[in-house]
Protein backbone atom coordinates (compact mmCIF):
# COMPACT_ATOMS: atom_id res chain seq x y z
CA UNK A 1 0.00 0.00 0.00
CA UNK A 2 1.14 3.50 -0.47
CA UNK A 3 0.40 6.50 1.15
CA UNK A 4 -2.16 8.28 -1.66
CA UNK A 5 -1.11 12.00 -1.15
CA UNK A 6 2.58 11.54 -1.64
CA UNK A 7 3.54 10.11 -4.73
CA UNK A 8 5.82 12.02 -6.60
CA UNK A 9 6.86 14.68 -3.94
CA UNK A 10 10.62 13.99 -2.38
CA UNK A 11 10.93 12.83 0.83
CA UNK A 12 13.86 14.63 2.39
CA UNK A 13 16.81 12.68 4.56
CA UNK A 14 19.16 14.71 6.70
CA UNK A 15 22.06 12.90 6.97
CA UNK A 16 21.69 10.53 4.17
CA UNK A 17 24.97 10.31 3.79
CA UNK A 18 26.16 9.13 7.08
CA UNK A 19 26.36 5.77 8.75
CA UNK A 20 22.16 5.30 9.05
CA UNK A 21 21.63 7.36 6.09
CA UNK A 22 23.65 4.45 3.87
CA UNK A 23 21.49 2.11 4.86
CA UNK A 24 18.35 4.01 4.89
CA UNK A 25 18.01 5.77 1.53
CA UNK A 26 18.35 2.74 -0.41
CA UNK A 27 15.60 1.71 1.67
CA UNK A 28 13.22 3.99 0.85
CA UNK A 29 14.61 4.03 -3.21
CA UNK A 30 13.31 0.04 -2.68
CA UNK A 31 10.27 1.31 -1.72
CA UNK A 32 9.77 3.67 -4.41
CA UNK A 33 10.13 6.84 -2.62
CA UNK A 34 11.88 10.00 -4.65
CA UNK A 35 14.83 10.98 -1.91
CA UNK A 36 16.30 14.10 -1.47
CA UNK A 37 18.91 14.80 0.33
CA UNK A 38 20.37 17.20 2.46
CA UNK A 39 24.73 17.33 2.71
CA UNK A 40 27.14 19.71 3.48
CA UNK A 41 29.44 18.41 0.87
CA UNK A 42 28.20 19.09 -2.82
CA UNK A 43 27.58 15.06 -4.36
CA UNK A 44 26.08 14.36 -7.54
CA UNK A 45 22.98 12.75 -8.17
CA UNK A 46 21.87 9.26 -8.63
CA UNK A 47 19.04 7.32 -9.66
CA UNK A 48 15.93 8.71 -7.58
CA UNK A 49 18.26 10.45 -5.38
CA UNK A 50 19.28 14.04 -5.40
CA UNK A 51 21.35 16.07 -3.35
CA UNK A 52 20.94 19.70 -1.59
CA UNK A 53 23.73 21.41 -0.41
CA UNK A 54 23.48 22.83 2.33
CA UNK A 55 24.38 23.20 6.56
CA UNK A 56 21.71 22.60 9.64
CA UNK A 57 23.91 24.74 12.29
CA UNK A 58 24.08 27.54 9.30
CA UNK A 59 20.98 27.46 8.35
CA UNK A 60 22.31 27.73 4.53
CA UNK A 61 20.21 25.66 2.40
CA UNK A 62 18.00 24.10 4.71
CA UNK A 63 14.66 26.03 3.60
CA UNK A 64 15.72 24.79 -0.26
CA UNK A 65 15.75 21.73 1.29
CA UNK A 66 12.74 21.20 2.56
CA UNK A 67 10.68 22.88 0.06
CA UNK A 68 8.07 20.68 -1.56
CA UNK A 69 9.12 17.45 1.03
CA UNK A 70 6.31 15.80 2.37
CA UNK A 71 8.01 14.14 5.07
CA UNK A 72 11.15 14.59 6.42
CA UNK A 73 13.80 12.01 7.78
CA UNK A 74 16.19 13.82 10.47
CA UNK A 75 19.23 11.62 10.76
CA UNK A 76 21.94 13.86 10.76
CA UNK A 77 23.88 14.75 14.00
CA UNK A 78 27.23 15.38 15.23
CA UNK A 79 29.17 15.79 18.53
CA UNK A 80 27.57 19.74 18.74
CA UNK A 81 24.64 21.18 18.18
CA UNK A 82 22.29 18.61 17.22
CA UNK A 83 19.40 21.03 18.81
CA UNK A 84 20.45 24.21 16.97
CA UNK A 85 20.39 22.11 14.15
CA UNK A 86 16.80 19.95 14.88
CA UNK A 87 15.13 23.67 15.74
CA UNK A 88 16.43 25.08 12.27
CA UNK A 89 15.04 22.45 10.15
CA UNK A 90 11.45 22.08 12.29
CA UNK A 91 11.69 25.98 11.85
CA UNK A 92 11.91 25.66 7.67
CA UNK A 93 9.33 22.58 7.50
CA UNK A 94 6.48 24.38 9.83
CA UNK A 95 7.27 26.98 6.95
CA UNK A 96 6.98 24.16 4.23
CA UNK A 97 4.29 21.31 3.41
CA UNK A 98 5.51 19.21 5.68
CA UNK A 99 3.59 16.31 7.08
CA UNK A 100 5.42 14.73 9.04
CA UNK A 101 8.81 14.49 10.57
CA UNK A 102 10.67 11.73 11.69
CA UNK A 103 13.47 12.03 14.21
CA UNK A 104 16.30 9.29 15.41
CA UNK A 105 17.20 10.27 18.95
CA UNK A 106 19.54 7.81 21.11
CA UNK A 107 18.01 5.95 24.09
CA UNK A 108 18.97 7.62 27.51
CA UNK A 109 18.48 10.68 25.82
CA UNK A 110 15.98 11.81 28.93
CA UNK A 111 18.34 9.96 31.47
CA UNK A 112 21.88 10.43 30.93
CA UNK A 113 23.15 13.85 32.35
CA UNK A 114 25.35 14.65 29.27
CA UNK A 115 26.09 17.53 27.66
CA UNK A 116 25.53 15.49 24.02
CA UNK A 117 22.36 13.49 25.33
CA UNK A 118 20.77 16.80 26.34
CA UNK A 119 20.86 17.91 22.96
CA UNK A 120 18.80 15.04 21.79
CA UNK A 121 16.39 15.65 23.95
CA UNK A 122 15.94 19.08 23.48
CA UNK A 123 15.62 18.23 19.46
CA UNK A 124 13.00 15.47 20.43
CA UNK A 125 11.19 18.46 22.22
CA UNK A 126 11.96 20.88 18.99
CA UNK A 127 10.32 17.99 16.53
CA UNK A 128 7.60 17.10 19.26
CA UNK A 129 6.20 21.09 19.69
CA UNK A 130 6.80 21.31 16.44
CA UNK A 131 2.89 21.22 15.63
CA UNK A 132 3.67 18.67 12.48
CA UNK A 133 2.87 14.92 13.05
CA UNK A 134 5.80 13.30 13.93
CA UNK A 135 7.68 10.00 14.94
CA UNK A 136 10.85 9.58 17.44
CA UNK A 137 12.92 6.64 17.34
CA UNK A 138 15.02 6.23 20.03
CA UNK A 139 16.92 2.29 19.26
CA UNK A 140 17.84 3.01 15.47
CA UNK A 141 20.45 1.02 16.43
CA UNK A 142 18.91 -2.13 17.26
CA UNK A 143 16.45 -1.54 14.60
CA UNK A 144 19.41 -1.89 12.02
CA UNK A 145 21.63 -4.74 13.73
CA UNK A 146 18.71 -6.38 15.32
CA UNK A 147 21.23 -7.51 18.01
CA UNK A 148 24.06 -6.22 20.52
CA UNK A 149 27.38 -4.72 18.79
CA UNK A 150 29.46 -2.42 19.60
CA UNK A 151 28.45 1.05 19.24
CA UNK A 152 30.08 3.88 17.87
CA UNK A 153 30.10 6.99 19.85
CA UNK A 154 30.24 10.39 18.53
CA UNK A 155 31.42 11.41 22.23
CA UNK A 156 33.87 9.86 24.70
CA UNK A 157 32.01 8.97 27.67
CA UNK A 158 34.22 8.22 30.90
CA UNK A 159 33.97 5.78 33.97
CA UNK A 160 31.77 3.24 34.39
CA UNK A 161 29.28 4.52 32.33
CA UNK A 162 31.26 5.01 29.01
CA UNK A 163 32.96 1.18 29.36
CA UNK A 164 29.01 -0.19 29.73
CA UNK A 165 28.19 2.49 26.47
CA UNK A 166 30.78 0.72 24.67
CA UNK A 167 30.35 -2.93 25.71
CA UNK A 168 26.76 -2.22 24.58
CA UNK A 169 25.17 -2.72 27.76
CA UNK A 170 22.66 -0.17 26.73
CA UNK A 171 21.40 -2.44 23.68
CA UNK A 172 19.53 -5.11 25.53
CA UNK A 173 16.24 -5.87 23.96
CA UNK A 174 14.74 -6.91 27.20
CA UNK A 175 11.86 -4.47 28.22
CA UNK A 176 11.71 -3.00 24.72
CA UNK A 177 9.45 -2.18 22.69
CA UNK A 178 9.20 -3.80 20.04
CA UNK A 179 7.12 -3.13 16.66
CA UNK A 180 5.09 -6.07 15.21
CA UNK A 181 3.03 -4.33 12.11
CA UNK A 182 5.00 -2.90 8.78
CA UNK A 183 3.98 0.62 8.36
CA UNK A 184 1.55 -0.82 5.02
CA UNK A 185 -0.12 -3.06 7.81
CA UNK A 186 -0.89 -0.37 10.19
CA UNK A 187 -1.74 2.41 7.53
CA UNK A 188 -4.32 -0.38 5.85
CA UNK A 189 -5.86 -0.79 9.24
CA UNK A 190 -6.05 2.92 9.94
CA UNK A 191 -7.83 2.63 6.48
CA UNK A 192 -9.87 -0.13 7.17
CA UNK A 193 -11.44 1.37 10.76
CA UNK A 194 -12.15 4.38 9.01
CA UNK A 195 -13.91 3.09 6.19
CA UNK A 196 -16.07 1.14 9.40
CA UNK A 197 -16.76 4.27 11.04
CA UNK A 198 -17.88 6.27 8.36
CA UNK A 199 -21.42 7.02 8.36
CA UNK A 200 -23.62 5.18 5.97
CA UNK A 201 -24.84 7.57 3.24
CA UNK A 202 -28.34 7.64 2.04
N1 LIG B 1 24.77 5.09 14.09
C1 LIG B 1 24.05 4.66 15.13
O1 LIG B 1 24.06 3.48 15.50
C2 LIG B 1 23.15 5.63 15.88
C3 LIG B 1 22.45 5.18 17.00
C4 LIG B 1 21.60 6.06 17.67
C5 LIG B 1 21.44 7.35 17.21
N2 LIG B 1 22.14 7.77 16.14
C6 LIG B 1 21.94 9.15 15.73
O2 LIG B 1 21.58 9.15 14.37
C7 LIG B 1 22.16 10.26 13.72
C8 LIG B 1 23.02 9.80 12.56
O3 LIG B 1 24.02 8.94 13.04
P1 LIG B 1 25.15 8.37 12.07
O4 LIG B 1 25.85 7.31 12.85
O5 LIG B 1 24.55 8.03 10.75
O6 LIG B 1 26.12 9.66 11.95
P2 LIG B 1 27.34 9.89 10.98
O7 LIG B 1 27.75 8.63 10.27
O8 LIG B 1 28.37 10.62 11.77
O9 LIG B 1 26.76 10.87 9.87
C9 LIG B 1 26.38 12.16 10.23
C10 LIG B 1 25.46 12.66 9.15
O10 LIG B 1 24.95 13.93 9.57
C11 LIG B 1 25.14 14.86 8.53
N3 LIG B 1 25.42 16.14 9.16
C12 LIG B 1 26.23 16.38 10.23
N4 LIG B 1 26.24 17.68 10.54
C13 LIG B 1 25.42 18.28 9.65
C14 LIG B 1 25.02 19.64 9.46
N5 LIG B 1 25.48 20.64 10.24
N6 LIG B 1 24.16 19.92 8.46
C15 LIG B 1 23.70 18.92 7.66
N7 LIG B 1 24.04 17.63 7.79
C16 LIG B 1 24.90 17.31 8.78
C17 LIG B 1 26.32 14.36 7.72
O11 LIG B 1 26.16 14.78 6.38
P3 LIG B 1 27.34 15.38 5.47
O12 LIG B 1 28.65 14.97 6.09
O13 LIG B 1 27.11 14.75 4.12
O14 LIG B 1 27.11 16.83 5.48
C18 LIG B 1 26.14 12.85 7.81
O15 LIG B 1 25.28 12.38 6.81
C19 LIG B 1 22.95 11.02 14.78
O16 LIG B 1 22.12 12.04 15.29
C20 LIG B 1 23.21 9.97 15.82
O17 LIG B 1 23.37 10.54 17.10
C21 LIG B 1 22.99 6.93 15.45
Amino acid sequence: MTYPSTSGTPLLVTGGTGTLGRHVVPLLRAAGHEVRVLTRHPRPDADGVTHVTGDLLTGEGVEAAVAGAHTVLHLAGGPKGDDVATRALVGAARGADVRHLVYISVVGADRVPLAWLRTKLESERAVADSGIPWTALVRPYLALHGRRRRPHLPVRIPGKAGRAYREGANLTLEGAATGRLTWEEFLAERVAEKATEAPARS
